[in-house]
């Protein structure tokens, strides 16, 4: 699970003032944490160590850095556990070379990419986004067509996307009884990388992506480098206006939160006409807790807010009203230990 909040109780203020202050003070500074992770992912400095250990010299004269700042630098994220200094000479740790170096398939780096270059300035403006209610990027909800224009931008989009969905992707192995079924769509299924994990696991199931057409181009990469290309195919549409594909199994993640309620419900609702009888919907986000007071949903709530017009995460019993209404009945709903602690709910098809 995620990390627990800070303790500023009465009693932890009686027993310990100092630790309250500290842990008030820790959250006014962790940002900065946060951009010196950002910045060694946007130096590449992880891929520069993937493949090499080398002085602070070499670093410096490698990747253009000033000595002034940018030993502290090194020296921070030594302190922060991500590199290895042995032998004067700096190396990546072995959670920064498992989840930082790029081209591995458990990178997470790409939605480090896109909180430094993006949400970090989105966040700076936090104060005047509660006060006039408005996500602070100008997105609105169905604004993915046009920043589609840009395939650069798609293909950071994947790599955030896949940064978090790498984790959901083991728990859906047991969402449900996968032998009882032969055919799944991924509704928003971005380049594949669910729909790959899932075939790959069960050899009998057959799998489609149905996503923008923008995002075929990488799919097709994305599926051959795995060699499942004869496995999943990618239909490509507006899962709001043009005509869903049937299937045994429908699933749609980290997708409802960019949309407005009501724009959820109708998408469900459309989702139960393309599920078959005894088929079944899962639906994944870090949805939030029916007693409002888990922090990371909630600030990944917020995150959803400041991005896109409408956008929010939402609670699973939200999430099994409307697929009560689309013809479901709600079977489970599991807390995943994802990195994005994520809950995954499950409805079966009357
Ligand atoms: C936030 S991503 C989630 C991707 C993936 N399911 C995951 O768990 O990482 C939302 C996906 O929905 C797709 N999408 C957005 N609007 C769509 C629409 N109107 N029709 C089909 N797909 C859409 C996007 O292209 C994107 O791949």
């Amino acid at each position: 699970m995620l990390g627990t909040s800070p303790n500023f109780s009465e009693k932890a203020l009686a027993a310990d003032p100092v630790a309250v202050a500290r842990a008030i003070n820790e959250l006014n500074v962790v940002y900065c944490k946060s951009r010196i992770l950002h910045s060694a992912v946007e130096l590449g400095l992880f891929s520069y160590l993937g493949e090499r250990q080398a002085t602070a010299e070499e670093i410096f004269a490698d990747l253009g850095l000033q000595p002034a700042l940018a030993q502290d630098f090194l020296d921070a994220l030594t302190g922060l556990g991500l590199l290895d200094r042995v032998a004067g000479k700096y190396r990546n740790s072995a959670g920064a070379a498992e989840y930082l170096v790029p081209g591995k398939p458990t990178f997470i780096g790409g939605a480090v990419r896109s909180h430094g270059s993006i949400h970090f300035g989105l966040w700076g403006r936090l104060t005047d986004a509660l006060r006039d209610g408005r996500a602070q990027s100008g997105l609105l909800a169905n604004s993915f067509k046009k920043p589609y224009d840009d395939p650069e931008h798609v293909r950071r989009l994947m790599d955030h996307m896949d940064a978090f969905n790498n984790f959901v992707n083991y728990w859906l192995d047991s969402a449900v009884d996968w032998k009882r079924y032969s055919s799944f769509v991924d509704f928003g299924g971005a380049r594949g990388n669910t729909a790959v994990h899932l075939v790959r696991t069960f050899p009998h199931l057959t799998g489609t992506v149905f996503d923008l057409p923008q995002v075929e181009p990488l799919f097709d990469e994305h599926v051959a480098a795995y060699g499942a290309a004869d496995r999943v195919r990618f239909h490509a549409g507006d899962f709001y206006t043009d005509a869903l594909p049937q299937t045994d199994v429908a699933i749609i993640g980290h997708t409802l939160h960019d949309w407005p309620a009501d724009d959820r419900r109708r998408l469900i609702a459309r989702l139960g006409e393309a599920v078959r009888p005894g088929g079944a919907l899962i639906v994944y986000d870090a949805m939030i807790d029916d007693e409002r007071a888990d922090p990371d949903s909630l600030v990944q709530s917020l995150r959803c807010r400041m991005i896109r017009e409408g956008g929010s995460e939402y609670t699973a019993a939200e999430a099994g009203s409307w697929a009560e209404n689309a013809g479901f009945e709600v079977a489970d709903v599991i807390h995943a230990d994802t990195i994005t602690n994520d809950r995954i709910l499950v409805a079966v098809k009357r």
